[in-house]
């Protein structure tokens, strides 16, 4: 456990790049929370990031004190790494010194990325994580969870999947207090699930029978053109269920532990929460 102590809080903002999607938007809330201001970055922010548009990255950083990191679309892509270290370079020259990367397990581009991070001079710490609990109701999955039948290539492989809220505990540990600089946290769930293991759970948790189907590649390929899901996107969800989903992440890791000192979130209460707040039956009624 890290006896992390809180330092002087800083009045420039924090750089929260992805503020609006899973991690960041709750990283963001968590900072405000806690008085501290933030700046979003985004394409949509009133200040444009674009990770395609190097020219809109020292806008962003001018007269931040931290930056929050989450690259798009997935730090498994081709140049992502040379990205990270652009961008880093990019803060160093802003004046920019503190570095939060979000990074995901067992790929190789994204442990090239966090490389060029370490290697960039910055004050840096990687959130490397496994699966989010939240893919399940925030991202692709809520659809066909929702209509009762989640069907993917993937097969009795066990996932420790993280909640997100754990994920900006520690980012937002890391941006604000001393003691994380040069710490690289492997963030994971309390326990291994198997992809069928945690939609039961969800089917528990909203009290009605939802199933899992083990499926072909190219099944399921076939089926995110037919929901017109972007091939770029397509083509990572291929990579991540092929390649990354083959058992070298099949372990628990205690980065939450380390980082915050105490234990992580469980799927159990995440799939409570989200049952609770509609997540799967909202989209039910809906359709
Ligand atoms: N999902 C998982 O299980 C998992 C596990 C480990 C690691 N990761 C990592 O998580 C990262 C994604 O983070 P997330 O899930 O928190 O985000 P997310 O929910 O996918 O949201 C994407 C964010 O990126 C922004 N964005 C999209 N295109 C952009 C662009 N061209 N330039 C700048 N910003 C852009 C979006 O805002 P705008 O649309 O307004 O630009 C939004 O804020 C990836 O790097 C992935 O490797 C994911």
């Amino acid at each position: 456990m890290t006896t992390s102590s809180q330092t002087s809080e800083p009045t420039q903002p924090i750089l929260v790049v992805g503020g609006t999607g899973k991690t960041g938007r709750r990283v963001a809330e968590h900072l405000r929370r806690r008085g501290l201001p933030v700046r979003i970055g985004s394409r949509a922010a009133d200040l444009p990031f674009d990770w395609e548009d190097r020219s809109t990255w020292a806008p962003a950083l001018q007269g931040t004190s931290a930056a929050y990191v989450s690259f798009y679309p997935d730090l498994a892509v081709p140049g992502a790494p040379e990205a990270i270290a652009a961008f880093a370079a990019a803060a160093l020259a802003a004046g920019t010194r503190r570095l939060v990367l979000l990074s995901g397990r067992g790929e190789e581009e994204a442990q090239r990325a966090e490389s060029a991070l370490q290697a960039s001079g910055a004050e840096w710490t990687i959130v490397r994580c496994s699966w989010f609990c939240q893919n399940f109701d925030e991202s692709f999955f809520a659809e066909p969870l929702a209509c009762g039948e989640l069907a993917l290539p993937v097969g009795a492989v066990g996932e420790p999947f993280v909640d997100v809220e754990d994920i900006a505990d520690v980012a937002v540990a890391a941006l604000t207090e001393d003691g994380h600089a040069g710490r690289l946290y492997e963030l994971t769930g309390p326990r291994l699930l198997t992809f069928a293991d945690a939609v039961a759970e969800i089917a528990g948790a909203c009290g009605r029978p939802i199933a899992y189907v083990e499926i072909g590649m190219e099944d399921f390929v076939a089926g995110l053109a037919e929901q017109e899901v972007p091939s770029d996107v397509a083509g990572l969800l291929r990579y991540l269920f092929g390649e990354v989903l083959d058992g070298r992440n099949a372990y628990v890791a205690d980065g939450v532990r380390q980082a915050l000192g105490r234990a992580p979130r469980d799927f159990a209460d995440f799939a409570r929460n989200a049952a609770d707040a509609g997540a799967w039956s909202a989209i039910t009624e809906a359709a």
